[in-house]
């Protein structure tokens, strides 16, 4: 799993490095957070396809997703692009896919915290609906959480505990030190980080968030073009008990 992607610059990153990285780590599946991911910020056409082209499986967002116009359709068209599954159930696209890898049932999911963010659907009782849903119909599960705040993170990490595979943070854009196995046996980390420029803020020049910061006026954010950075998790799981292995975090 890979955290949000910023810009054109990033997804040209990972077309460049990704396949390599998959090949020399036996990775079978991947999903990426590609909320930010269109040159405009949200997703596009043009990324989702630079995404899948890199390697994605499956593509995860969160609170940006519809900042384009064209995302609804998009959302429509490929139900490998997900948004938050905790949307009111009118809005475009799904936040649950049901696919396969390596002859196994893989369900990836996507949710939205509520702490902080946009008032939707309480995650906790979205989680449950969903599992009870697709139950007995998938042998791993995926779920990448676009969170704000660590505490609900963790939180929901220890609640789907033993019932979902790997849940992985994202939305914060700095990879968090605490990836791990939780009791139960699902892998976890806070947050994924970002695939994004070095020495920027979320992906954004500093000078133009030091701006804002000190002036309060709306600035136009330039994306940072430094060198970019793919921080993510790898992890290794058991398709025959649902449960993960190990989780390691990566950076290439
Ligand atoms: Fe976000």
């Amino acid at each position: 799993m890979l955290g949000d992607v910023s810009r054109s610059l990033s997804c040209r990153y990972l077309e460049q490095t990704l396949p390599r990285f998959q090949k020399e780590n036996e990775v079978s599946f991947t999903v990426i957070n590609g909320e930010n991911s269109a040159e405009r910020n949200g997703i596009d056409k043009e990324s989702a396809q630079a995404l899948f082209s890199a390697g994605a499986d499956v593509i995860t967002t969160g609170n940006h997703v519809f900042r384009n116009f064209e995302a609804k359709r998009l959302l429509e068209e490929n139900p490998r692009i997900l948004r938050p599954a905790n949307f009111p159930g009118s809005v475009p696209g799904d936040g649950v896919c049901l696919t396969k890898a390596e002859g196994y049932s893989i369900l990836v999911i996507n949710l939205m915290g509520v702490v902080m963010m946009e008032p939707l659907e309480n995650p906790f009782m979205a989680v449950d609906r969903i599992l009870e849903r697709y139950k007995g119909r998938y042998d791993l599960s995926l779920l990448d959480f676009h969170a704000e705040t660590t505490s609900e993170k963790l939180a929901l990490a220890h609640y789907v505990d033993g019932r979902i595979t790997v849940m992985a943070g994202t939305h914060t854009h700095v990879a968090t030190a605490d990836e791990g196995i939780l009791p139960r046996g699902t892998a976890y980390i806070t947050d994924l980080g970002m695939c994004g420029p070095d020495g920027s803020v979320l992906g954004i020049k500093p000078e133009c968030i030091i701006e804002k910061m000190t002036t309060y006026l709306p600035v136009k954010f330039i994306p940072s073009e430094n060198h970019v950075t793919a921080h993510g998790i790898l992890a290794e799981v058991d398709g025959n008990t649902g449960k993960a292995v190990s989780i390691r975090r990566v950076t290439f």
